[in-house]
């Protein structure tokens, strides 16, 4: 597939990265086009001057910038973006790493909708560290990507890219439950802050319900 990523830190290497060695064909952007260039030549990927630019021609958007980034990015893309599935890999950390910003409101998905109201927005990704994203066999077994969407297109997208890299695919409800995925991210944040831990923890459902591992 096309797929745009907005973002060459550490969810953007990984997760690009990792959506390259699949055979995507992936075309990086974030500010920095310097870096840009940098990290899309080093995992041979493409790379775009602004993120409208890199998302033009894609299928898929993924955005993987910091939360407070995010709403002058979906502004900038919300031209382009049209019909297209967008990924949000993103978790809504408050500026001092406390917990969530969005705490007891809608989620940072949902809130794309408003500046994405014509694209179909996932929650996707966030969940795992990218130590695992740009390795999803580096724990010696098969990982799981939860989302959450309210749109079919977007849940067959999302399962076949997910598969593709290694994960297993965990369909958890509609756009909503990215509130608990964003919870659930803070917990395992949270946690490696506690313990000054390895940030290669992940979830993995035992037995989940075979119809959410597959597409709709
Ligand atoms: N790190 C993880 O393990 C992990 C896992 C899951 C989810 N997340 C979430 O994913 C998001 C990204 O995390 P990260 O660790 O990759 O952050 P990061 O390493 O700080 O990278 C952020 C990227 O966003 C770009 N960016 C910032 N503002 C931008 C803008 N206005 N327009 C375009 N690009 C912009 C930066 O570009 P420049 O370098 O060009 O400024 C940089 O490439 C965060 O919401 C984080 O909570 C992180």
């Amino acid at each position: 597939m096309k797929i745009a990523v907005i973002g060459t830190g550490n969810v953007g290497k990984a997760l690009g990265g990792s959506l390259a060695r699949a055979g995507h064909d992936v075309t990086f952007a974030a500010r920095d086009e310097d870096k840009t260039r940098e990290v899309a030549s080093e995992l041979g990927a493409s790379a775009a001057s602004t993120p409208q630019a890199a998302a033009r021609d894609a299928e898929v958007i993924v955005l993987a910038v910091p939360y407070g980034a995010l709403p002058g990015v979906a502004t900038e893309l919300a031209p382009v973006a049209k019909d297209k599935i967008v990924i949000d890999a993103t978790n809504p950390l408050k500026s001092d790493y406390s917990g969530l910003a969005t705490e007891g409101g809608p989620s940072g998905a949902e809130r794309l909708a408003g500046p994405l109201a014509d694209a179909h927005v996932v929650k996707a990704f966030n969940t795992l560290f990218s130590s695992l994203q740009g390795d999803p066999s580096a724990l010696g077994t098969t990982v799981d990507a939860l989302y959450a969407t309210d749109d079919d297109e977007a849940r067959r997208a999302v399962t076949a890219i997910a598969e593709s890299v290694g994960f297993r695919p965990i369909y958890v409800g509609p756009l909503t439950a990215a509130r608990e995925l964003e919870a659930l991210a803070w917990l395992n944040i949270r946690l490696q802050m506690l313990t000054n831990g390895s940030w290669t923890t992940a979830f993995v459902a035992l037995n989940p319900p075979e119809a959410a591992t597959m597409a709709a």
